[in-house]
C-alpha cells in the first residue's frame, strides 16, 4: 500500500502572534492544510492519507476536510507527537495497528505547511521510495553555505555544488524505517531531528528527488505573504 502522512502536529511558534497553528491559517480562500491535503487526494496511487494534528485540532481538521474535500473517504485524522519525528512515528504505529507492515508498503511524509508540492514531486517520491527504500526532496543550494561553530567566526566555506536544501516529501519503505527507528539508542533518538538522518546515520542510501523552488515551507509571517504571491502566480 502507499500511505501519505501529512505532518501537522506542530504549533508554529516561529509564526508568532496567533493561537492558531500556521497550517490552519488562510491562504487564498482556504486553510494552508487544505491546499496540502488536496495535492495528495488527486494522486490515485495513494491508498490512505493520514493527517496528524495536535489533539485539540483533530475535530477542527475533520470539519475542514468535510467542508473542502469531496472525496474524503481515504483520509484519517489522528494525533501527532511531541516532536516532528514522534509525529512520523505515530503514523507508522497507526499503520502497524490497522494494516500491518509488509515488505512493500511505502510512506510519503510531507510537511502540512508546504502547500505547493507538485504532482511530479509526489510521483517521483513514490518511484524512488519503491526503488531505493528512501528518498529526500531537495533543491541545489543557491546561497554560499558558511559554517560557523561558535556563531562568530567562519570555520569553513564548503563547495556549494555539494550542498542542497532539504524540502519534503521524504518517503520510505515503511518496514525499513520501522526497523531502523527501533534499532536506535536513546542517545541516537535525541539527535535525529529528521527521518532521512536515521537512514544516513545507519549507512543506508537515501536517494535525491528534485524539489521545486515554489515548494516553500511556511515558517515565518513573511512566508505566508510569499505563499499568497505564489498562489496568485499559479492562478494567473
Ligand atoms: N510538525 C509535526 N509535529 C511536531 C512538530 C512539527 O507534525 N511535533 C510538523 C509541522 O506541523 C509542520 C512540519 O512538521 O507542518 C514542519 O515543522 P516546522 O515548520 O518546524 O513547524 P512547527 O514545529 O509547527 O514550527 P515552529 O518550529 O516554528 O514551532
Amino acid at each position: 500500500m502507499i500511505f501519505a502522512a501529512i505532518l501537522a502536529g506542530g504549533i508554529g511558534s516561529r509564526m508568532g502572534g496567533t493561537d492558531t497553528p500556521k497550517q490552519f491559517l488562510t491562504l487564498g480562500n482556504k486553510p494552508v492544510i487544505v491546499h496540502t491535503i488536496e495535492k495528495f487526494v488527486i494522486n490515485d496511487k495513494i491508498d490512505k492519507i493520514i493527517v496528524l494534528t495536535p489533539k485539540n485540532f483533530i475535530n477542527h481538521t475533520n470539519h475542514l476536510i468535510d467542508k473542502y474535500i469531496s472525496s474524503s473517504d481515504d483520509i484519517i485524522v489522528i494525533e501527532g507527537g511531541q516532536t516532528r519525528n514522534d509525529t512520523i512515528l505515530n503514523s507508522i504505529n497507526y499503520i502497524d495497528e490497522n494494516y500491518g507492515i509488509d515488505e512493500e508498503s511505502i510512506i510519503i511524509t510531507h510537511d502540512s505547511v508546504r502547500p505547493f508540492v507538485t504532482h511530479r514531486i509526489i510521483e517521483d517520491n513514490i518511484k524512488a521510495a519503491k526503488k531505493y527504500g528512501a528518498c529526500d526532496t531537495v533543491i541545489p543550494a543557491t546561497d554560499t553555505i558558511v559554517e560557523s561553530i561558535n556563531g562568530t567566526t567562519i570555520e569553513s566555506i564548503p563547495v556549494r555544488d555539494y550542498y542542497y536544501q532539504g524540502q519534503t516529501p521524504q518517503s520510505f519503505n515503511i518496514k525499513k524505517l520501522f526497523n531502523l527507528i527501533n534499532s536506535l539508542t536513546d542517545e541516537e533518538s535525541n539527535i535525529l531531528t529528521d527521518a532521512c538522518k536515521i537512514f544516513v546515520l545507519k549507512d543506508e542510501d537515501v536517494h535525491l528527488v528534485d524539489g521545486d523552488v515554489t515548494n516553500i515551507k511556511i515558517t515565518y509571517p513573511y512566508d505566508l505573504k510569499l505563499a499568497n504571491t505564489i498562489l496568485e502566480d499559479i492562478h494567473d
